[in-house]
């Protein structure tokens, strides 16, 4: 059916910046880095590095800090964590993808900074490291879709060292971009574009397995201390440079595939992402893209 998501998109939509770096370099490798692919994926990372920055900048590390990127996907953090904390390796990338962790290497590679990382493959409910072994586990955009939160937890708290934190990342509130009467169609579509994701969301989070709790109550039932939650804004105003429209573009235009939203609603996104259309998107000057990303976090005593 045509309006119904992909697993791939599905994924895509889910998860604002990780997954949507994982499915784009899965393009990016089928079409062999032809230089728009390449170029949308530089976009993407660029668009989102100065957010991710603030946020590993709030992890208080140190160097000589032992990090666990947990499910690091293609690297966007564990790149951030080894320039952060140099010398090496400082940082392990741990993901169930071997596709993910070769194009995160390749990535560290390209840097010159291939030492400063160790990667591994496996699956988080059986992490291959001794008791305390890490100060800090990041895992962003990780737990919403795992299946069993509670053992993913527990797994975490066991690698920690005594006094060590867990970071536990997620988006809470859906992306926006638009005013709500963008002048053309009935005003109010983003407003449910974004009600109609969520609401997919949850089913689909719900065929996971559910877990009736927020994650503060999560990491206080795996045993962490100082449970707490910080949020992170990352709002980006007109007028964009090249690579903020080229991410903007592409983040509107696939939502004209989200589960559910009327015909009415999925013509006027494509008709407002036409860049030949008079009502293209990026022709206003009134844009304001706010996220909130949050991290919740608690120390293992
Ligand atoms: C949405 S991506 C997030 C990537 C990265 N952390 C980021 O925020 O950019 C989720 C990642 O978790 C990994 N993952 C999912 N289940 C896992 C498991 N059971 N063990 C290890 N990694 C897992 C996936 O392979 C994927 O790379």
């Amino acid at each position: 059916m045509k309006n119904k998501l992909t697993a791939a998109r599905r994924t895509l939509l889910a998860a604002p910046l990780a997954a949507a770096q994982t499915q784009v370099g899965k393009v990016v490798e089928k079409r062999n880095a032809s230089n728009a692919q390449a170029g949308l994926y530089a976009s993407i990372a660029a668009f989102w590095e100065p957010h991710d920055r603030e946020m590993l900048r709030s992890l208080g590390m140190k160097r000589g800090t032992r990090v666990l990127d947990l499910g690091c996907g293609r690297g966007d953090h564990l790149l951030l964590f080894a320039e952060m904390l140099g010398g090496g390796p400082a940082v392990t990338g741990f993901d169930l993808r071997r596709d993910s962790l070769d194009f995160a290497a390749a990535r560290l590679k390209e840097r010159g900074w291939p030492g400063r990382a160790v990667l591994r493959q496996g699956d988080l409910y059986r992490l291959p490291f001794a008791a305390g072994s890490f100060d800090l586990v990041w895992s962003s955009h990780v737990f919403h879709g795992l299946p069993d939160v509670v053992k993913a937890a527990d797994a975490v708290h066991s690698v920690l060292s005594a006094g060590g934190r867990f970071a536990l990342r997620e988006n809470r509130v859906t992306a926006t971009l638009l005013p709500p009467d963008i002048g053309v169609g009935e005003t109010g579509l983003e407003t449910r574009l974004n009600e109609a994701f969520d609401r997919w969301l949850q089913r689909d989070r719900a065929t996971r397995g559910r877990y009736p709790h927020g994650w503060l109550h999560l990491l206080r039932e795996a045993g962490f201390s100082q449970v707490t939650a910080r949020s992170f804004l990352h709002q980006v105003t007109a007028p964009f440079n090249a690579a903020q429209r080229e991410y903007l573009h592409y983040w509107l235009e696939r939502k004209q595939e989200i589960e559910g939203i009327k015909p009415t609603d999925r013509d006027l996104v494509r008709r407002i992402t036409d860049r030949d259309s008079e009502q293209y998107f990026l022709r206003r000057d009134d844009l304001h893209y706010v996220s909130v990303s949050t991290i919740y976090s608690g120390t293992k005593t």
